[in-house]
């Protein structure tokens, strides 16, 4: 787990790390998928594809959070998950702050919490949070009284509108079916908070994971995540349905960790050969990033089997359903 730089330290009481345990009763919040039912994520993706189908059908913007302020606090860089909460906010009549941390009082060494304390004095009601040490979402979560907290992406803990994102794409190439499906995720499990939300998602609604990667890059306890692990990856892909190649996150990494990286494409990179391992049709997929040529070759990122921009449309759609689930769980509470 990553620590918090001693200029950020947002913590009173000085620990610099906080627990990621999801507040799973107070539905104003969205901390993580691990934890979440079966039903409640298919209520999730059950109401992100009602939003696609009125993205999709056009029209005038929404008034559905109207009055709602909705304040977007990235601490760490952000291109897809910032853009795509300011979309969907403003598409639902929400007004939307963009923070920006390099220019903020953060660096004179305010806290964490007591910036997010500005946002809620100053009647921001949704705090959309993404920092690079993970549990800041849980940590402000039951700090912040009146304000509902979706997290954006915590270090390497959870990602969890991307996980919703993943499980939608998924979802439409499966044909809505979970069970008995088999994804492989391969690169740098150690550090991917995408993969821990898309496995605690798939494995609740019956699908199986498949990791592979760089021994460096693999987490010890991967298996008690609730996923195989494969020692190489053609071994991972014959047969599977779907294959998620994550970002090497190299910001996160100790020198040493990861390989050459001809040699991580070698063996870690999702071929057109290696893709024809899977079944007919099974899709690719890239949370971004991607490192073209490492990861995954040109021909695969931009071929018939990626599905990346598909992911990315698709994060609008589940960010309107996460940000409508959050206000009308914030108007029950304070109104
Ligand atoms: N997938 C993802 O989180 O991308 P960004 O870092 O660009 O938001």
């Amino acid at each position: 787990m990553t620590t918090m730089p001693a200029s950020l330290s947002p913590s009173p009481e000085g620990t610099g790390a906080f627990s990621t345990q999801p507040l799973a009763s107070d539905p104003r919040h969205l901390l993580g998928l691990e934890g979440l039912t079966r039903e409640r994520l298919l209520e999730l993706l059950d109401a992100a594809a009602l939003e696609r189908d009125r993205l999709r059908a056009g029209g005038p913007d929404r008034n559905d959070l109207a009055g709602c302020v909705v304040m977007l606090a990235f601490i760490e860089d952000s291109t897809r998950t910032r853009t795509s909460f300011d979309i969907a906010a403003r598409r639902l009549g929400a007004q939307t702050i963009a923070f920006s941390a390099s220019a903020s009082s953060l660096n004179k060494g305010e806290s964490l919490l007591d910036t997010a304390r500005l946002f809620e004095a100053m009647g921001a009601q949704l705090l959309v949070v993404r920092h690079s040490v993970s549990g800041a979402a849980a940590y402000l979560a039951p700090r912040l009284p009146r304000m509902a907290v979706i997290n954006a992406g915590d270090g390497t803990h959870e990602h969890p509108t991307q996980g919703l994102l993943d499980l939608l794409t998924l979802r439409d190439h499966w044909n809505g079916q979970f069970e008995g499906r088999r994804l492989v995720i391969v690169g740098d499990i150690a550090h991917s908070r995408v993969a821990r939300s898309a496995i605690a998602g798939l494995t609740a609604l019956g699908a199986h994971v498949t990791v592979c990667g760089p021994e460096t890059l693999m987490p010890a306890d991967v298996e008690g995540l609730g996923c195989w692990r494969a020692a190489t990856l053609d071994e991972a892909l014959e047969g599977a349905d779907g294959v998620m190649a994550l970002r090497l996150q190299r910001e996160r990494m100790d020198k040493g960790l990861l390989p050459a990286l001809g040699e991580y494409a070698s063996r870690f990179g999702v071929t057109p050969a290696r893709v024809r391992l899977m079944k007919p049709g099974a899709p690719v997929m890239h949370p971004g990033p991607v490192m073209r040529g490492v990861e995954l070759p040109c021909e695969v990122a931009d071929g018939e089997s990626s599905v990346v921009l598909e992911q990315v449309a698709n994060g609008v759609a589940v960010r309107c359903a996460v940000l409508q689930r959050a206000w009308s769980a914030w108007k029950e509470t304070h109104r």
